[in-house]
């Protein structure tokens, strides 16, 4: 595989950068995945766009301009030509002497690679996924997407262990996302999901569901959702540009609704199959 690192496109197993890089030391730095289908990037400019705005909370300056960029990404994936595929790119503060400050005049570390994109499988698609609930221990800046999730991780590896796919998780009883997903339910045909702002990460996903929502008559709600209400749903669905739309068909041990991927969720994933082509 090849990889963009500062400058240069190189083999991945070749990308190296030092030990003082601050996202290694400090998880300093903030991150993109875009998907890729039939040799086109899905929603590029939204995507960039969110890059912008997480470089901008954390006071990073945007290393690149969006036309450099697209030339960047474009070229990256030019190397796996045909392949679906998804595109992580990240920047970083930069290499300095260890202090938790700022360092002076630093160049950021930009790196880029492309891997190829599994659509969810045939039996999940069928069968749907489990999830199970989780305190969410995060911080409070989960609108930025930063390249330090240790709480993610620690809490989908939760999922994984009792036999899960994801942890959804609740904010003093409230659902707030997933560990690396957005969440939808849906209740006597009505689709809900958690307003934006510093709980959630602003998906480009949970934007298009929305969007294709609206369009095609369904109702939809932007709101707070209780612990209760999730539990209760007649369908959970997660959203991520890696997995698209994943039907939860069991939560906590429980099923969801009757324990199938639901109608609704069948209407949306047909939409969102649609629009990509
Ligand atoms: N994660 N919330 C969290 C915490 C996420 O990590 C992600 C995606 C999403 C969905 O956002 P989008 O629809 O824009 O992909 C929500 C990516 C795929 C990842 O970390 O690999």
């Amino acid at each position: 595989a090849t990889a963009y690192l500062n400058g240069e496109f190189l083999p991945l197993g070749q990308a190296k950068v030092s030990v003082l890089d601050r996202g290694f030391l400090f998880g300093d730095g903030v991150y993109e995945v875009i998907p890729v289908y039939g040799g086109y990037f899905f929603r590029l400019t939204l995507h960039l766009q969110r890059l912008e705005q997480s470089l901008e909370a954390v006071h990073l300056q945007n290393p690149l301009p969006e036309n450099q960029w697209q030339k960047i990404l474009q070229e990256l994936i030019a190397y796996n030509k045909g392949l679906d595929q998804a595109v992580y790119l990240q920047v970083t503060r930069g290499t300095a002497v260890r202090n938790h400050a700022f360092p002076d005049r630093v160049e950021p570390t930009v790196f880029a690679m492309s891997n190829p994109l599994e659509p969810l499988s045939a039996e999940l698609r069928a069968k749907g996924v489990s999830a199970v609930t989780r305190e969410d221990i995060r911080w409070k800046c989960c609108h930025i997407k930063s390249i330090a999730l240790l709480a993610n991780v620690l809490l989908r590896q939760e999922a994984i262990d009792v036999g899960a796919q994801e942890a959804i998780l609740l904010h003093e009883e409230r659902l707030t996302e997933g560990a690396a997903s957005n969440v939808f339910i849906v209740r006597e045909g009505v689709l809900a999901t958690p307003p934006k702002g510093s709980f959630l990460l602003s998906g480009v996903t949970r934007d298009l569901i929305l969007e294709l929502a609206k369009e095609n008559g369904i109702p939809c709600q932007e709101r707070v959702i209780s612990a209760q209400e999730l539990t209760q749903a007649d369908e959970i669905w997660l959203t991520s540009s890696t997995r698209e739309i994943v039907p939860v068909t069991r939560i906590d041990g429980i099923q969801v609704g009757n324990g199938t991927p639901g109608l609704l969720w069948q209407q949306m994933d047909r939409l969102y199959q649609t629009y990509k082509t």
